[in-house]
């Protein structure tokens, strides 16, 4: 293959591989980066589950509080914790805090219409 070829294939390329890493599939790993920042202080069995919400493992997340579920696979208006990180519930999360960024509440959304797969993309 002569260098010229190598170096046009390569140019078409990059942009593909640059769009199939923006889309790689979230998983647990990526929200959780967002909730040990910013949630687990209060959301822990160490530090005392508040509504006995534990966001520190994918299954506590995913069984919710003591009123159930707060994360439902598909469907992010029904997902009290997106109305909380919203404030469209009542108190707004993370409590007494500055609110999530746009960008990271909306991660955690995409998440949740990706169905809440533990396991993301390849990485
Ligand atoms: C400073 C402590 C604190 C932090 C930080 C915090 N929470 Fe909370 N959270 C609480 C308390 C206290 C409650 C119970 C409030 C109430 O009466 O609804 C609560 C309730 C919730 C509920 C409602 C649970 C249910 O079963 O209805 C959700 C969802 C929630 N928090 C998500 C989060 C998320 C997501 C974060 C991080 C972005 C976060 N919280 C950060 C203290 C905290």
């Amino acid at each position: 293959m002569s260098e010229r070829l190598i170096i046009t294939i390569a140019l078409l390329l990059a942009p593909m591989i640059a769009a199939a890493e923006s889309e790689k599939p979230l998983g647990w790993e990526d929200v959780s980066a967002i909730f040990v920042e910013r949630c687990v202080m209060c959301h822990s069995a160490v530090a005392g589950a508040s509504k006995g919400l534990r966001l520190d493992n994918y299954a506590a997340a995913l069984a919710g509080g003591e009123t159930g579920a707060v994360l439902v696979s598909g469907d992010v208006a029904g997902s009290e914790l997106i109305r909380r990180l919203r404030g469209q519930s009542t108190p707004r999360m993370p409590f007494l805090s500055r609110p999530l960024p746009e960008d990271q509440i909306a991660l955690i959304e995409r998440w949740i219409e990706a169905g809440l797969p533990e396991m993301g993309g390849e990485r």
